[in-house]
């Protein structure tokens, strides 16, 4: 059998650190590609890792590269390029500058791995989804982004350590953008298969929701040279492994919404069926009035963004 062929776009952190989840997890033969300027720094990345498979024990391929040819007829491509947050900046910050990056990257993917699954991993994610969607023309299935699966486990992580559980026991669904509106689904948490209303009171609930909310910023808080990456590659090998295994992982992802949750052909974070095709189903839940009003507001957040995306050009 064929291996699957993973490349990513963007060798920093996230990029570099979801080859390493990938490889480990025997996914597939992975492509690590950065523009010209880097040089051999993806080469460099991509050697070392090869050369840590004899001592963990995996058979993926790694190669480095500067060029799109190595990343031709890629099953999955996942997009990472774009530059990082510092204390002090907010997602949407990275805007015009990644909004560049993005219709270049997404260019190149069109035309090399045109049969592909997009992931989006880059911020402010969901205007990057979007632009990554229009710059393709792939079908809305194929171009999913990055962000619920990493939020959910930022809140899931701190429920464990709230009520000293295995993070195993705990399930939990978030909506909307990735951002500082993303909204909790409280009646699609538990714990055990326990309501989390029954564990944890309201108050205290509302402050892991918002630790939840700004995880990010307290990373790029801590680290002051730039933002998060153990986890987010984690979340995106998540989502690799979703689609090369067809797995059927019923996960949040920035899905292109049209007529689900009134969106009108936006990209939002939304419960989601990921496999082989893609984004095969999204998930319509039954909110609260409260829960939708919250779910409005991250909507309206993100079409702001995407709205001010539209005004720059390239
Ligand atoms: C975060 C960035 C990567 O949430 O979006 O950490």
């Amino acid at each position: 059998m064929r291996r699957a062929k993973i490349s990513i776009i963007g060798a920093g952190n996230v990029g570099a650190t979801c080859a390493h989840w990938c490889a480990a997890a025997q996914l597939g033969d992975v492509v690590l590609l950065d523009v010209p300027q880097t040089e051999g720094m993806p080469k460099g990345k991509a050697l070392d890792l090869m050369q840590a498979s004899p001592i963990m024990g995996f058979d993926s391929n790694i190669i480095g590269t500067n060029s799109y040819d190595d990343t031709k007829d890629s099953d999955v491509v996942v997009i990472t390029a774009g530059i990082a947050r510092k204390p002090g900046m907010s997602r949407d910050d990275l805007l015009g500058t990644n909004a560049k990056i993005m219709t270049a990257v997404a260019t190149e993917v069109k035309q090399s791995s045109p049969n592909a699954v997009v992931i989006v991993v880059s911020n402010p994610l969901d205007a990057m989804v979007q632009r990554a969607f229009q710059v393709t023309g792939f079908p809305p299935a194929r171009v999913v982004g990055q962000a619920g699966v990493l939020d959910t486990a930022r809140y899931r992580t701190f429920l464990a350590m709230e009520l000293g559980v295995s993070v195993e026991d705990i399930q939990a669904m978030l909506l909307g953008g990735h951002g500082d509106t993303m909204v909790p689904v409280p009646s699609c948490t538990s714990v055990g298969g326990i309501p989390v209303t029954q564990l944890i009171k309201p108050e205290r609930l509302a402050e892991i929701v918002q630790r939840a909310r700004v995880g990010g910023a307290e990373i790029v808080g801590l680290l002051k040279t730039g933002s998060a990456y153990y986890a987010p590659a984690a979340a995106t090998a998540q989502m690799v492994e979703a689609v090369i295994r067809d797995k059927k992982r019923l996960i949040p992802c920035a899905a292109y919404c049209d007529k689900e949750y009134g969106v009108g052909g936006y990209y939002v974070g939304v419960p989601v069926i990921l496999g082989t095709g893609g984004v095969e189903k999204i998930i319509e839940l039954q909110l609260t009035a409260q829960e939708k009003a919250d779910m409005q507001k991250s909507i309206d957040a993100v079409k702001e963004l995407v709205g001010a995306m539209g005004k720059i050009v390239g």
